[in-house]
């Protein structure tokens, strides 16, 4: 009885999550969809972390009025000719990432996606939660990401590496919600904002009070309070989750899904990172 009723509550609030996200496509909105982050702060700095992108997506008719699309997903630079981001995220296909500024609209360089490629077992489960949710987009080449000194991010190598301790923190970036109702994810600031969670433990996630059987240890990572109140929310999908190890930023996660944001015990799920380190390492090095 305990599991339909989490069951049917889970898929509830994933569809409502669904649907929300939904709103934030709409085009209206085109190019002004900002915000991000439940319970963060603004970043100010962002030369402390270029390795950000936002998700664009153009309109090859330049007569519509849907041209751009800005930001309904953030990714990350992982070498100067690659993006990682979230396989569900390429439910709108971007043709561009834009980074260089905090500012979603406001970027320096707006660069093409040259190749698409989500992970070959991307799917959803049965209570629409996105497994396998990485996807890795190969860019153009652009002066202003070609400067950039790749040897200050680094991706999780080793599963149970110490970085992926539970209680380490870890911070979130994106251009997403600040919180989860529609107002907030209509009317949502331009600037990019962080926020810090810490690494949850497996069995806190597979709870009852939590995720429970939803929850795919080898494929998601969560991170979050269980009180809630700080989150990755609606737009800061395909985005980083790191850990600062002192010397570089180690990518440990891809912002993924949750039900609702910053909800008591239902922390943000984030793409593994450990357990795509190979697939990434064979595709981008082919
Ligand atoms: N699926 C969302 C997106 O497309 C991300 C949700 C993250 N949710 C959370 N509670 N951490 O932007």
């Amino acid at each position: 009885m305990q599991k339909k009723t989490n069951f049917l509550l889970l898929t509830l609030l994933l569809l409502l999550t669904a649907a929300c996200g939904q709103g934030t496509q709409d085009s209206s909105n085109a190019g002004l969809i900002g915000g991000g982050i439940v319970g963060g702060e603004e970043v100010k700095d962002f030369d402390k972390f270029p390795f950000i992108v936002a998700l664009d997506k153009r309109n090859a008719d330049e007569t519509s009025e849907e041209k751009e699309f800005i930001g309904y997903c953030g990714g990350t630079l992982i070498s100067k000719g690659w993006v990682l981001t979230a396989g569900h995220c390429l439910a709108i296909e971007p043709t561009h990432i834009t980074t260089g500024s905090t500012s979603k609209s406001e970027f320096s360089a707006k660069v093409k996606i040259l190749e698409i490629i989500k992970h070959p077992s991307y799917k959803l489960s049965e209570v629409g939660l996105p497994l396998n949710d990485v996807a890795l987009l190969r860019i153009e080449e652009n002066e202003e990401i070609t400067k950039l000194d790749f040897s200050q991010i680094a991706i999780a190598a080793q599963p149970g590496a110490p970085v992926l301790s539970p209680g380490t923190m870890a911070t979130v970036m994106g251009w997403g919600a600040k919180c989860e109702s529609f107002f907030c994810q209509a009317l949502t600031p331009d600037s990019l904002r962080a926020v810090e969670v810490p690494i949850v433990e497996d069995e806190d996630a597979m709870d009852e009070s939590s995720y429970g059987e939803y929850f795919k240890e080898e494929l998601m990572l969560a991170a979050g309070f269980s009180r809630g109140g700080k989150d990755s929310c609606q737009g800061d999908s395909g985005g980083p989750l790191f850990v600062n190890n002192g010397a570089k930023n180690v990518l440990i996660g891809v912002v993924s899904a949750g039900a609702g944001c910053a909800r008591e015990n239902f922390y943000g799920l984030y793409a593994r990172v450990t357990t795509y380190v190979a697939w990434i390492n064979k595709t981008i090095t082919k």
